[in-house]
């Protein structure tokens, strides 16, 4: 019979144990639990019988709550082996991945510290926006913090990191530039699956910027090409984002770019421009392969534009003195 109750309080706490719950959640559920089960183990052992046995009753449910307490310490024992061994996004194992003491992080923070900042950006938009539409948050801000890990192999590729004006694609032909850019998708991608990172993780770094043209070196290469060019050798590899969240990513990532060139002053400014970055990535067909909705677009913008507000509070108003 314990063994039956403890059992049912395993299957119990897996299903009321969201994927991303916190470890304080964690820990209230199991609780909750635990009690509940040790009270129907005391009530049944009462009823066991026709005269209730107090001491057979306290022994029952005393051994029904020990059951309870040593599974959910084997849970949190147990949790970051299983987490490994069957590639799992736990809420625990998201969490830590989300934490400031990952070694990959600290090395983004030291070899990039532009895009590492960008980083942190694009994961709290990546975080609300996955909320608002009912996505897991906690997976999209950790796949989000490290989408970018790839430009840890060439950081001063990237405008984020270039601060003393130097800029390595002056010496480069256009062709050139567009591999050094490009191939930070991939390369990060790698670098994540062989640190075991989970596989929702790993797409993400590799399907952020689908198979977008890499605009600028495009036209810097028309620039000096007579005819016409084909624009095939001036995108990223891919694939698509076959997720929602790995189109979340997508458009966090640009809004989080072009607000910090564009420089929006206003929200209808920065609203104006986040429209038209969702809807450039749509003409471009970069949402085809995934199952996002326009409905769920229009909340990804909405809470775009309300994260970036939040970051740049003191250089965009909210124009009230237009209305
Ligand atoms: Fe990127
Ligand atoms: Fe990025």
């Amino acid at each position: 019979m314990t063994l039956l109750a403890n059992v049912g309080m395993g299957m119990v706490l897996i299903f009321l144990i969201k994927p991303f719950s916190g470890r304080l959640r964690v820990l209230f559920v199991a609780a909750c639990t635990v009690l509940a089960f040790g009270l129907i183990g005391f009530i049944s052992a009462a009823m066991v019988g026709s005269k209730p046995d107090i001491m057979t009753m306290i022994r029952v449910g005393v051994s029904i709550l020990a059951g309870g307490l040593i599974s959910l310490f084997a849970y949190f024992l147990l949790s970051p082996v299983y987490e490994r061994v069957f590639n799992l996004n736990t809420g625990l194992r998201l969490m830590e991945l989300c934490s400031f003491d990952q070694p990959l992080l600290k090395e983004l923070e030291a070899k990039a510290p532009g895009t590492f900042n960008h980083s942190l950006t694009v994961a709290n938009i990546a975080e609300r926006a996955a909320y608002a539409i009912g996505e897991n948050p906690v997976l999209a801000k950790a796949a989000a913090l490290f989408h970018d890990i790839g430009k840890m192999e060439n950081p001063e590729f990237f405008t984020e990191n270039q601060t003393d004006g130097y800029n390595p694609h002056d010496e480069l032909i256009p062709e050139a530039s567009v591999k050094m850019i490009t191939r930070h998708t991939e390369a990060g991608a790698k670098l994540l699956s062989e640190q075991g990172f989970p596989k929702e993780i790993v797409s993400a770094a590799l399907q952020h910027h689908g198979d977008s043209s890499v605009g600028y070196f495009y036209h810097k290469a028309q620039n000096i090409t007579e005819g016409t060019l084909e624009e095939k050798g001036y995108t990223y590899l891919g694939p698509k984002p076959q997720t929602k969240i790995n189109a979340i990513i997508m458009i966090a990532d640009i809004a989080e770019a072009a607000t910090r060139s564009v420089r929006p002053s206003t929200r209808e400014e920065l609203v104006t421009l986040v429209d038209k970055l969702v809807r450039q990535k749509m003409n471009e067909s970069q949402f085809d392969e995934c199952p996002i909705t326009i409905a769920e677009l229009t909340k990804v913008k909405e809470a775009v534009v309300n994260t970036l507000m939040g970051v740049h509070h003191e250089r965009i108003s909210y124009n009230l003195d237009k209305k």
